[in-house]
């Protein structure tokens, strides 16, 4: 059986699939024009990947496919809809990367409120010739009110780590309540308006959909407190990128933490580049050595299984195999 495999298989997992498949590995080449991918994705039984934008397309030119199986909890790159149409079965890798998302949130909480990255610069540069003012102060994280938008496992995670570990006081909003988040951390429901002018840091950790497209903008930033810290760690479409860099100029907010950009990589003459309170990460929050391992290994599971007749334990679309199994 064939395997096209794009960017961001771990070379263990990778090893180790090319022992059973006929496997051809992708990785900075252009999908429109690079012939080596465009046979490849001729002749595929399954696809293993990270961000490979499945759209209709695409799969016009993949006319085997059983499988496509993303090396990641979100899958906004995939049309969902046009996958089950054709039958054709798509996996995610949740909860094994929860931990780690959260643990990365945390440090752009703690990054931006204390000001670490600039603050580094300072030293390093060797600005730290004499005693400390308060221009180089930043805020207390401890005790402050965290409103998390999109309480599901990385929210969860989050809310434990701030209000057993910082003393945060939990705010949170999801499409339903969670009954046991309100337990464990004591957080609070609110709508989003409520959330957005209660918060002192707002997190952002919802999927990419048609929903929360752009859920967070002008209005949205107008309605956070002056001193709020803004996080994403969602995708970069679920904010309104021109927004956040006019409500930091405009001083409508106090900082941002961001660890996904509409654009990615990020364009190097993007303003937020030039944001003193603005700190960036190359979208890394899952990539830790041991977790990117583990999530090319549950990627590769889930392939497997759907290749060889078995569950896939991820099935994003599970009515494609009902259908296939009950041919
Ligand atoms: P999850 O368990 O499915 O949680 C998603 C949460 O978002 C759920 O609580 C859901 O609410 C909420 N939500 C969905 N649509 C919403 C809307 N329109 N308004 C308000 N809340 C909404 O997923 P997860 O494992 O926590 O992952 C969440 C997302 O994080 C992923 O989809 C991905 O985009 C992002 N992520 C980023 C990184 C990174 O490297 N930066 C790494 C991993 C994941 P209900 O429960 O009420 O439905
Ligand atoms: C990473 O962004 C993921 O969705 O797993």
């Amino acid at each position: 059986m064939k395997i096209l495999a794009y960017e961001r298989v771990e070379k263990p997992v990778l090893n180790a699939l090319k022992k059973h498949y006929n496997v051809c590995f992708f990785k900075n080449i252009d999908i429109n024009s690079d012939p080596n991918f465009i046979q490849s994705l001729k002749e595929a039984d399954g696809i293993i990947g990270l961000g490979l934008p499945v759209t209709r397309d695409l799969l016009d030119r993949a006319p085997n496919l059983k499988i496509v199986s993303n090396v990641s909890v979100g899958y906004n790159n995939l049309d969902v809809d046009e996958l089950t149409k054709r039958n054709i079965m798509a996996t995610n890798t949740p909860g094994i990367l929860t931990d780690t998302v959260a643990d990365m949130a945390l440090g752009l909480i703690l990054a931006t409120a204390r000001r670490i990255p600039e603050l580094d610069h300072y030293v390093k540069s060797g600005q730290w010739i004499e005693s400390l003012t308060e221009e180089h102060y930043g805020i207390d994280v401890h005790h402050k009110k965290l409103g998390i938008i999109g309480m599901g496992r990385i929210g969860n995670a989050i809310a434990k780590r701030a209000h057993h570990g910082f003393d945060m006081e939990i705010l949170y909003h999801s499409r339903t309540k969670k009954t046991e988040a309100e337990e464990r951390f004591n957080a609070t429901y609110k709508d989003l308006d409520d959330l957005l002018k209660e918060a002192d840091f707002v997190c952002l950790i919802t999927p990419l959909t048609k929903e929360t497209e752009g859920l967070i903008g002008k209005r949205e930033f107008q309605l956070m407190k002056k001193t709020a810290i803004f996080i994403n760690a969602s995708r970069g479409g679920t904010i309104v990128e021109q927004d956040l860099i006019a409500a930091l100029k405009n001083k409508e907010i106090l900082a941002a933490g961001l660890d996904v950009f509409e654009q990615e990589p990020i364009n190097l003459d993007n303003e937020l580049l030039t944001l003193k309170n603005v700190v960036t990460l190359p979208h890394i929050g899952s990539s830790s050595y041991e977790t990117e391992l583990k999530m090319s290994q549950l990627a590769a599971q889930n392939l497997e299984n759907g290749l060889n007749g078995k569950r896939p334990p991820n099935l994003i679309n599970p009515d494609v195999w009902e259908k296939i199994n009950n041919k």
